[in-house]
């Protein structure tokens, strides 16, 4: 089995180049479908959804080639359009290959996702979308089959600014006849990179960042080369890290816009930030202090995903801070691990309430789901002695040898395999 052994307590100093951003990654890879034709990806992190995504591809009839971080995907030999469930299972954004596989077999065969445990995670909106589309879709048990004898463009207003359903109707409506408008469509960056690679591709799409995206289907599609956006997630999450073990990092390759609820509140607790246009950089001396409420929220609000990360940060500040999760109904499993680690954090329904201790100490804590596993390394890094992390496949699904950039910013942590 393997494990982090992390000795915390030490400052982290250096610069950092950011990975690119998984949730970037994961939709492009699924666009790349839909153009029977040659993407170069570049800035492609190495990581466990990656290679999922990459698994799906291949299955489908695509080719795949890795040439350092660029990933260069052929889909023009695509030959089927079921998704077996091994591969479905392994990701929850396995269902961002719905809509491309549809739109450009004319069936679809998968079955329900899996991904993060952080509560249940339906797929309605996406389903509902794709049928206005003239997608034809039944059910039995978990297995989705999908068929359609051409998609036409609509107005499809989502109930809730839903990332992936957003970017599912996005892919599904290039090759659509005419106009597909997405309201209510989520705003987030990793929206834009995505519109940004469609339109290195031929599509016609505008919009996204806002809350109306807007598709003109059926433009010829073509080979196409796109660097995806660095990860504002993987970001915040070094940044916890410096602001709660104290130290002076910098952070390339993120833009400090995509950050600045996460930054706001380090400098609330005490860190001094100063941001350029594309790294941010945060010193922290001595202990943090609490901070005003931290509400979850759809982009340009506080995202989930950073959620556990500034709560371990913020386990070992001066003062009480409340936080509220709005986005997924059960993400506080990592609650029970930084208790482990000597935190004192009361949660009940969507709150949790963290009590500021003197200090953490070290323990052995297993990792449930990403992000929370991404809070444990943090949280471990702050504290006074030894922890040990398991469950280093969730943390691997979207953190690119997440030991090696902590290694390089003077953190004391190790990978090691116990068998
Ligand atoms: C994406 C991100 C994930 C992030 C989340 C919220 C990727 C690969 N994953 O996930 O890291 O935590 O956005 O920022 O980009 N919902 C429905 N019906 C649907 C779809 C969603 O009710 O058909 C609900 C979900 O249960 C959840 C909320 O909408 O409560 C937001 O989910 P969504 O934005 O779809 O998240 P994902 O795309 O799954």
């Amino acid at each position: 089995m393997e494990l982090l052994q992390i000795s915390g307590g030490r400052r982290l100093e250096g610069s950092l180049k950011i990975q690119g951003a998984k949730n970037s990654v994961l939709p492009i890879l699924a666009a790349s479908l839909i153009s029977g034709a040659v993407s170069v990806i570049e800035n492609c992190p190495a990581l466990r959804d990656v290679e999922a995504s990459a698994a799906i591809l291949r299955h489908l009839g695509c080719t795949l080639r890795r040439e350092g971080s660029t990933l260069i995907v052929d889909s023009g030999p695509v030959d089927r359009c079921d998704v077996p469930d091994a591969l479905m299972r392994e990701m929850r954004s396995s269902v961002l290959f719905l809509g491309a596989v549809l739109t450009r077999t004319g069936c679809a065969s998968l079955s329900l996702p899996g991904g993060c445990e952080l509560g249940p995670r339906p797929i309605d909106l996406h389903l509902s979308g794709l049928e206005a589309m003239g997608a034809e879709i039944t059910r039995e048990g978990s297995e989705l089959h999908c068929s359609t004898a051409g998609l036409r463009g609509c107005e499809i207003q989502l109930a809730i600014p839903s990332v992936g359903a957003t970017e599912n109707l996005m892919l599904a409506a290039c090759r659509a006849e005419g106009t597909t408008v997405i309201r209510n469509a989520a705003r987030e960056p990793e929206i834009v990179d995505l519109q940004e690679f469609l339109r290195a591709m031929g599509a016609s799409v505008r919009g996204a960042g806002s809350a109306t995206v807007e598709v003109e289907g059926g433009r010829h599609l073509t080979d196409c080369r796109h660097a995806v956006l660095g990860d504002r997630i993987a970001a915040a999450t070094y940044l916890a890290a410096a602001a709660a073990a104290g130290g002076d990092v910098e952070i390339r390759g993120v833009s400090y816009r995509h950050l600045s609820t996460v930054t706001g509140i380090f400098s609330e607790a005490g860190c001094h930030v100063c941001s350029e246009t594309d790294s941010v950089r945060l010193r922290s001396r001595g202990r943090l202090r609490s901070v005003g409420p931290v509400h979850t929220a759809p982009y340009p609000g506080f995202p989930t995903d950073a959620q556990a990360p500034v709560m371990a940060a913020l386990a070992g500040s001066l003062g009480e801070t409340v936080f509220v999760e709005n986005i997924f109904s059960d993400r506080y499993r990592h609650v029970r691990e930084l208790r482990r680690l000597g935190a004192d954090i009361r949660t009940e329904g969507r709150v949790a309430v963290v009590h500021g201790v003197p200090y953490l100490h070290g323990a052995r804590v297993r990792a449930t789901d990403l992000r929370g596993g991404a809070g444990l390394v943090v949280a471990a890094l702050s504290a006074v002695g030894g922890s040990e992390i398991t469950g280093l496949e969730h943390i691997d699904r979207g953190y690119e040898k997440m030991e090696a950039a902590l290694a390089a910013l003077g953190a004391d942590v190790r990978r090691t395999d116990t068998e």
